[in-house]
C-alpha cells in the first residue's frame, strides 16, 4: 500500500511542460500513488465513494497541479466540493481525514519576484493557496509548507529536469520520514 497520495490536475497536460516531467518523476516511485483526476473523470463525474477511501487509505495526500488564475483548475474545486462532504471531512462527526498531512504541490508561471510585496502578484504565493490551507485545518489534517515551482515561464529544459528530480527526492524524503504505523494487536 503506497503511502503518499498524488492527486493530479492539470487539464491540458499534452501541452504541460513542468508537471509532465514531475509526474514522470513520481511515478513508479515505491509508496507513491498518483492519481490523475482529469485522466479518471473527464466529464467531471467525480466518484466520491472512490476518492473517499482512497484518502482513507494513505496518510499524506499531495494536491499537485499549476496555479491557474491564482487557484487550482476547476476539477480539483469540483474534486474539494463533492469529496469533503459534512460529517465526513468536517463538522462535528466528520472526523475521517484528522491527522492526515496534506501538501499542495503547485508551480507558476510568475518568478519570486512577482510574488512579493510590491510585485506583480503584490503577494507571496503562498496567500494564493490559504483556501486550501484553510480547508485542510477544518478537517483536522496538517498542512505541510507547499512544494512551490516559481518562474515556469521562464524554466529552460535543464532547469525543468532539475525539478523534476529534485521533486522525486522530495517525494523519497517525504515517505522516508513517515512515522512506522503500529502493528495490530
Ligand atoms: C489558464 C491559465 C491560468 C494561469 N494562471 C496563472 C496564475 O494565476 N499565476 C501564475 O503565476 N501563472 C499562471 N499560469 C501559468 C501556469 O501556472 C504555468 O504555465 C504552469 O505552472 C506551467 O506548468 P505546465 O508546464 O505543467 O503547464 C496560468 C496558465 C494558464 C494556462
Amino acid at each position: 500500500m503506497a503511502s503518499i497520495l498524488v492527486l493530479f490536475a492539470h487539464p491540458a497536460l499534452e501541452k504541460s511542460r513542468v508537471h509532465r516531467r514531475l509526474l514522470d518523476a513520481a511515478a513508479g516511485l515505491p509508496g507513491v500513488y498518483v492519481h490523475d483526476l482529469y485522466e479518471a473523470y473527464p466529464d467531471f463525474d467525480i466518484d466520491v465513494r472512490r476518492e473517499q477511501e482512497l484518502l482513507l487509505t494513505h496518510p499524506v495526500i499531495l494536491l499537485q497541479y499549476p496555479l491557474y488564475w491564482y487557484s487550482t483548475p476547476a476539477i480539483l474545486k469540483q474534486w474539494q466540493d463533492l469529496v469533503l462532504e459534512h460529517g465526513w471531512a468536517y463538522g462535528r462527526a466528520g472526523t475521517r481525514l484528522r491527522g492526515k498531512r496534506l501538501q499542495v504541490v503547485t508551480s507558476a508561471g510568475g518568478g519570486a519576484q512577482a510574488y512579493q510585496p510590491g510585485g506583480f502578484n503584490a503577494h507571496p504565493v503562498t496567500d494564493f493557496l490559504f483556501p486550501v490551507e484553510q480547508t485542510a485545518r477544518l478537517c483536522g489534517m496538517e498542512w505541510l509548507p507547499p512544494y512551490v515551482v516559481l518562474g515556469s515561464h521562464r524554466m529552460e529544459l535543464p532547469e525543468i529536469d532539475a525539478a523534476a528530480a529534485a521533486y522525486r527526492r522530495h517525494l523519497e524524503q517525504l515517505r522516508d520520514t513517515l512515522p512506522v504505523p503500529a502493528e495490530a494487536p
